[in-house]
């Protein structure tokens, strides 16, 4: 919960209970949970903080091509996707003190400097974020061929990271009613400008239920699945 952390005790309290009382039995209790889940009701879309640096994917994901696990290196062995260490910074920007950065006239890394210095990372803003009781996991997705783009929008163009899709409960269990809207092959997860046309000849609902027979993909709408 972003803005209402005193209410997230309470919430997770009464989800057991409704979901203990669904598994139960208590089909009053779950077509209400149903109607209300399925409704797209938290959605943040568009939200875009500040960041402690003008870091800009449009530049680095874009522009120069760094592939997404080049700093999100956790993304297909982890629920987490990672946000990269200073030290991945540093790995190219390996001269950041002051006065030195021939492009930089306001001096746009000096954050990266600071961390360097004191050891403490950069205090990047938080942008997607699901509320504790509902679980999701990254590598569950892109190791099955569902690409960065379908969930985060087009990042390579962004030159401030924002909530492309709602991340609510109904956008989750669209896709996992119908998953070949958006599966592809897996070593083209995190390729942006991926075409199933121009890379296959097929349109994206043929060479998705085609996938989906091939690598039996069957997501789950179990409640267990995402509120564990
Ligand atoms: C594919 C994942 C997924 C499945 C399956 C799922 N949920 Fe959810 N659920 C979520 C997510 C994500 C949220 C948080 C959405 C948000 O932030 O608005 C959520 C939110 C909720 C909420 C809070 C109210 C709301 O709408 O925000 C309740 C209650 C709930 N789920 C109950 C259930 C029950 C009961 C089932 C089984 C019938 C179920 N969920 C199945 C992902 C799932
Ligand atoms: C050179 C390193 C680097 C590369 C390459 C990179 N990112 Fe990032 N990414 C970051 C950093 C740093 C942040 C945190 C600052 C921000 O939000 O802009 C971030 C943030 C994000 C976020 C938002 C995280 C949140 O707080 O919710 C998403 C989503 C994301 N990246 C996706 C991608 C995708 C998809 C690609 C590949 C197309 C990619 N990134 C490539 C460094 C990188
Ligand atoms: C693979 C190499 C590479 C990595 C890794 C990398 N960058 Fe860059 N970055 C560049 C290049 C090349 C430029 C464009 C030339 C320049 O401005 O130095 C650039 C430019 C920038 C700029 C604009 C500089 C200005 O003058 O305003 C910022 C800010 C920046 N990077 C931040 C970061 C941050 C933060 C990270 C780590 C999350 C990072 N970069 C990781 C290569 C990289
Ligand atoms: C099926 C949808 C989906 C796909 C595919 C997906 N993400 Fe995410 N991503 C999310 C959700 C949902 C969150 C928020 C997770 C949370 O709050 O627990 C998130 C959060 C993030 C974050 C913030 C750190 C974190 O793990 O919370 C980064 C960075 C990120 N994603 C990068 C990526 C990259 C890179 C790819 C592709 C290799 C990718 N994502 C693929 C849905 C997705
Ligand atoms: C664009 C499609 C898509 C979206 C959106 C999506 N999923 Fe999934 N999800 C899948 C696919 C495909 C699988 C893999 C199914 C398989 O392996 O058979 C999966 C698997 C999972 C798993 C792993 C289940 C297991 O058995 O390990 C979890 C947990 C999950 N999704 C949660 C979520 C949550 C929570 C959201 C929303 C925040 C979400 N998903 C949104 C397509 C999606």
């Amino acid at each position: 919960m972003k803005s209402v952390p005193d209410q997230f005790p309470k919430w997770m309290n009464s989800l057991r209970t409704l979901i203990a009382i669904g598994a139960g039995g208590g089909a009053i209790y779950v077509a209400g949970i149903i109607t209300y889940g399925f409704t797209p009701y938290a959605t943040d879309v568009g939200y875009m903080p500040e960041q402690p640096i003008p870091y800009s994917h449009a530049l680095h994901a874009g522009k120069l091509g760094i592939d997404c696990r080049y700093c999100h290196n956790t993304v297909e062995h982890a629920a987490s996707a990672a946000i990269p260490p200073t030290q991945t910074c540093l790995g190219c920007h390996t001269n950041v003190n002051a006065g030195s950065q021939p492009l930089s006239e306001n001096d746009n890394l000096a954050p990266i400097r600071e961390s360097r210095d004191t050891g403490v990372p950069i205090e990047w803003v938080k942008i997607h974020d699901l509320p504790d009781y509902a679980y999701f996991n990254h590598s569950a997705h892109v190791t099955r061929g569902v690409g960065c783009v379908s969930c985060h929008g087009r990042i390579d163009r962004m030159e401030v990271v924002y909530q492309d899709q709602p991340l609510s409960m109904s956008w989750c269990l669209d896709c996992h009613r119908n998953p070949e809207q958006h599966l592809r092959p897996v070593d083209e997860v995190t390729n942006m400008e991926w075409d199933p046309q121009l890379a296959t000849g097929l349109s994206q609902l043929e060479l998705g239920k085609q996938l989906k027979l091939e690598n039996q993909i069957n997501p789950s709408t179990d409640c267990s699945t995402c509120h564990r």
